[in-house]
C-alpha cells in the first residue's frame, strides 16, 4: 500500500518520440491534479520512460530504478514506461520488487487509473497494443516550447534484422491527419514556431489517400508556424512528392534525416533494408535538385555480424559521397529476439571500438566541411534556450544548426541572422541590422 501520490517526474531516455511521450504524459498527470517537479527533486511518483533501442537497456532502466531509493529506505511509487517496460512485461516486476506499475508506449494513457491501483497495493502491468488509438484518451489541450514534437506514426513494418522497434512499438499505425491538424493547431496556439512531425517510419504516414506531403502542405497553413521538419525517414519510403514538397513548401525547412546504416550494399541486404546505397545516392540528388541546400544527416551501424574491412571502407566513402551535415552512429548490439542476433560473424568489440572511431572522424570531417559552407549566409534563427554567457542564446538554422548568439530576444524569437562563423558543432551568428537597432 502506498499514499496517492501528489507530485511527480518523468525522466525520458531514447528518442525524440519518448520525448513526445514524456510530454504527453505529464499532461496527462497534471490534469488528474498532480504537479510535475523538476529533475532531480523528490517526487511521489516517478517514471522511467524507458529506451530499448541498444545495449544492455533493460539492465540499466532496473539500476535507474534501483537508485531511486531514498536516503530513509522509503521510496517512490515508481512506473516503468517506454520499451524496456514493453519488452520485458511482468518480467519486470519479478526482477525488481521496486516497480509498482508496468505501462508500454501504447497503454500510456491508463496510466492515472494504474496509480490509483498501485495505490491500493496491486503492481498493474499494461503492454497492451489496442486498436482504440491512446491519442483518443489524451488531454487536447497542449502546452509548448517555441519548438516542439508531434507524432503522427507509430510502429514499423520494416524489420531491419537488427532492430526491435517492430515488437516493442508495433506495426505502422498512422494518426488520423483532422487530428494531427488540431493538434498542430493546440500547439501553435500555445507559443509553438516549429513543429517536428515524429514517427519511426514517418515519411511511411497516409491517411485515406494523403501523404505525409499532403499532410505538411496542410500543416504549413496554420497561422503562428513558421518551420515544419520531419524525422525518422526511410529510404524507401522518400516518395517524389515529399521530396517536391521540399522545393515548393517555404516552412518545410531543408534538412533531412535519411539514415543509411551501412554502405556496404551486401550489409544492407543482411540488415534488409530495403535499399542499395545507388538508391539511397539517387534519392539524396533528387532532394539536392528539389532543395540545392538541404542538409542530410543519417545514422550508422558498425560491427553489423559479418561486416568486413572492405565494408566499413564502402561506409566511409558513402559519407564523403553524401557530405553529412550531421550524423548519429552506434556500435551494433545485438537485440535478444532479433534475426541478427543469432547471424554468425558476429564482429569482436574491439574491431567495432576502432570502426566506429574512424567512422566518427569522417563525419566530423564532412560536418564541419557543410558548417563551414554556410558561413557568411543570411538566415533566420528560431531561438530556444539561454547560453552559458551573459546575454547569449542558442538556436537553430533552417539546417538545424545550433547557433550562438548574442541578443535581447526570448526564446521563440525568430530572428534575421548572419551566420558568422562556423565551429564543428555549432555557428556563431550576428544579428543583421534590422534587429540589432
Ligand atoms: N544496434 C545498434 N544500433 C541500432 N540502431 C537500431 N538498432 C540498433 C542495434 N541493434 C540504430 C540505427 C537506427 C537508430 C535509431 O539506432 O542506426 O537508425
Ligand atoms: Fe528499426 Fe528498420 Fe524499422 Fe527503423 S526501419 S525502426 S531501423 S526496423
Amino acid at each position: 500500500m502506498q499514499s496517492t501520490p501528489r507530485t511527480f517526474r518523468i525522466k525520458s531516455f531514447g528518442c525524440q518520440m519518448n520525448v513526445y511521450d514524456g510530454e504527453r504524459i505529464s499532461e496527462l498527470l497534471t490534469d488528474t491534479g498532480l504537479a510535475a517537479v523538476a529533475d532531480g527533486e523528490d517526487a511521489d511518483l516517478v517514471v522511467l520512460n524507458t529506451c530499448h533501442i541498444r545495449e544492455k537497456a533493460a539492465e540499466k532502466a532496473y539500476s535507474d530504478v534501483g537508485r531511486l531509493k531514498r536516503e530513509d529506505g522509503s521510496r517512490p511509487m515508481i512506473a516503468l514506461a517506454g520499451c524496456v517496460a514493453q519488452a520485458e512485461g511482468a518480467e519486470a516486476k519479478r526482477r525488481s520488487p521496486m516497480i509498482d506499475i508496468v505501462v508500454g508506449p501504447q497503454a500510456y494513457h491508463r496510466l492515472p487509473k494504474m496509480v490509483a491501483q498501485a495505490t491500493r497495493g496491486d503492481r498493474p502491468v499494461d503492454t497492451d497494443m489496442p486498436a482504440i488509438s491512446k491519442f483518443d484518451a489524451l488531454p487536447a489541450r497542449r502546452r509548448a516550447a517555441p519548438s516542439a514534437f508531434l507524432t503522427v506514426q507509430e510502429g514499423c513494418d520494416k524489420f531491419c534484422t537488427y532492430c526491435v522497434v517492430p515488437y516493442t512499438r508495433g506495426a505502422e499505425i498512422s494518426r488520423p491527419r483532422a487530428d494531427i491538424v488540431a493538434e498542430a493547431r493546440a500547439l501553435a496556439d500555445a507559443g509553438a514556431k516549429e513543429i517536428v512531425l515524429l514517427g519511426q517510419n514517418v515519411n511511411a504516414w497516409e491517411h485515406e489517400g494523403h501523404d505525409l506531403a499532403d499532410l505538411i502542405r496542410e500543416i504549413a497553413r496554420i497561422d503562428g508556424l513558421e518551420r515544419i521538419r520531419y524525422t525518422t525517414s526511410h529510404p524507401a519510403d522518400m516518395s517524389d512528392p515529399l521530396i517536391a514538397a521540399h522545393g515548393e513548401v517555404e516552412k518545410l525547412m531543408p534538412y533531412l534525416h535519411l539514415p543509411v546504416q551501412s554502405g556496404s550494399n551486401r550489409i544492407l541486404k543482411a540488415m534488409n533494408r530495403s535499399h542499395t546505397t545507388e538508391t539511397y545516392l539517387r534519392t539524396i540528388e533528387k532532394m539536392r535538385a528539389a532543395r540545392p541546400d538541404v542538409a542530410i544527416s543519417g545514422d550508422f551501424i558498425v560491427g553489423f555480424p559479418g561486416e568486413t574491412e572492405e565494408d566499413f571502407e564502402a561506409t566511409l566513402r558513402i559519407v564523403d559521397a553524401v557530405g553529412y551535415a550531421a550524423a548519429y552512429s552506434f556500435k551494433y548490439s545485438a537485440r535478444p529476439g532479433t534475426p541478427a542476433a543469432i547471424m554468425e560473424d558476429q564482429v569482436a568489440p574491439d574491431i567495432m571500438d576502432d570502426r566506429l572511431q574512424r567512422l566518427q572522424a569522417r563525419i566530423a570531417r564532412t560536418q564541419l566541411a557543410f558548417n563551414r559552407s554556410t558561413a557568411g549566409r543570411e538566415t533566420q534563427v528560431l531561438i530556444e534556450r539561454r547560453g552559458r554567457r551573459p546575454g547569449q542564446m542558442i538556436g537553430r538554422s533552417p539546417w538545424l544548426q545550433s547557433v550562438h548568439l548574442q541578443t535581447g530576444s526570448e526564446p521563440g524569437a525568430m530572428l534575421d541572422v548572419t551566420l558568422t562563423s562556423a565551429g564543428p558543432n555549432s555557428m556563431t551568428g550576428a544579428l543583421r541590422q534590422k534587429d540589432a537597432a
